[in-house]
C-alpha cells in the first residue's frame, strides 16, 4: 500500500485532486466518462474545494463525470442538512458542471421493505459502468470506510447497516445530540470498495493516528474494515503528519 504523508491536509488534497483531474481530462479526451466514488465527512472538504477551484480557474469540466457516493443515512430526506445528498450538493455538485443524472447516492427515505432491492440496484449500476475508477475514502475511528463498521468483511456489498456507537457519538454534535443521529445507513460494502480500480483514503489529525496505524500496519481483519485495503493492488493513503504520527 502506498502511504503519502504531507505537511498539511490542503497539500495532500491538492495532490489527490491533481490526480483525479488528470483522470477526468484523459477520459474526456477519449470521449469516455470518469467514474468517481465519493465520500462525505470533514475529511474530503479540502479535496472538494480544490476540485471546485480547478473547475473555476482551470476549466476542469465534470460534464462527463459519473459519481457514486459511498453511503447515506436512513431516515433523512435529501433536504435535511445532515443528509449526504445535501452535503454533496452544498460542498461540490452545486459548484461544478456535473449533470444531475450522473450523480448517484443511496436513498435515505425508503421503507424497510424497499431497501434490499435498492441496494442491489445500486450495486448493479456500478457494475453497469464497468467499475469505479477511483474511490475516495475517509476513515472513521472505528476503522470504517463508508459505513462498514467492525464486523464488515470483504464479502460485503451495498446494504443497510447499523451504526456503531462510536460513530454515532462522533456524529452527535452535528445532529444536536446522539439520540438524533440515525441508527442505520445504507453503505457500499467492503467488496464494492475493493472493486474500484484505485482507492485513495485521506485522514487528518492526531485523532485518526491510532486507527490509521491499525489500518496500515495491523492485521487484515473485519474488526478494521480499512485494513482490507492492504490487499488492494492500487490503494494509497493520503495523510497529514499528525495522522501519520504513529506509523512505524
Ligand atoms: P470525518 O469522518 O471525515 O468527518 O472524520 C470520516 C468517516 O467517518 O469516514
Amino acid at each position: 500500500m502506498q502511504v503519502n504523508v504531507f505537511d498539511t491536509p490542503q497539500a495532500a488534497a491538492k495532490s489527490l485532486a491533481a490526480e483525479v483531474a488528470e483522470l477526468i481530462r484523459s477520459r474526456a479526451a477519449q470521449g469516455r466518462p470518469a467514474v468517481l466514488g465519493l465520500a462525505t465527512g470533514a475529511t474530503p472538504l479540502p479535496f472538494y474545494a480544490e476540485l471546485i477551484r480547478m473547475h473555476r480557474e482551470e476549466g476542469l469540466s465534470f460534464a462527463h463525470v459519473v459519481t457514486f457516493n459511498l453511503d447515506e443515512y436512513c431516515g433523512l430526506p435529501r433536504e435535511h442538512r445532515e443528509s449526504y445528498w445535501y452535503f454533496m450538493h452544498h460542498n461540490l455538485f452545486d459548484h461544478i458542471d456535473i449533470k444531475p443524472e450522473n450523480v448517484n447516492l443511496p436513498s435515505g427515505t425508503l421503507n424497510a421493505d424497499e431497501i434490499p432491492a435498492h441496494c442491489a440496484a445500486y450495486e448493479q449500476k456500478i457494475k453497469d459502468h464497468g467499475c469505479i475508477d477511483i474511490q475516495i475514502l475517509g476513515i472513521g475511528r472505528t476503522g470504517h470506510i463508508g459505513f462498514n463498521e467492525p464486523g464488515s468483511d470483504d464479502t460485503t456489498i451495498t446494504r443497510q447497516v447499523h451504526l456503531d456507537d462510536l460513530t454515532r457519538s462522533d456524529a452527535a454534535p452535528a445532529f444536536g445530540g446522539k439520540d438524533n443521529v440515525p441508527a442505520s445507513a445504507i453503505t457500499m460494502g467492503v467488496a464494492t470498495i475493493m472493486g474500484a480500480r484505485r482507492v485513495a483514503l485521506m485522514a487528518w489529525g492526531a485523532k485518526k493516528a491510532p486507527i490509521v496505524k491499525k489500518a496500515v500496519e495491523g492485521p487484515v481483519t473485519a474488526d478494521v474494515a480499512a485494513s482490507y485495503l492492504q490487499k488492494h493492488p492500487n490503494a494509497a493513503f493520503y495523510l497529514d503528519k499528525a495522522a501519520a504520527a504513529e506509523l512505524a
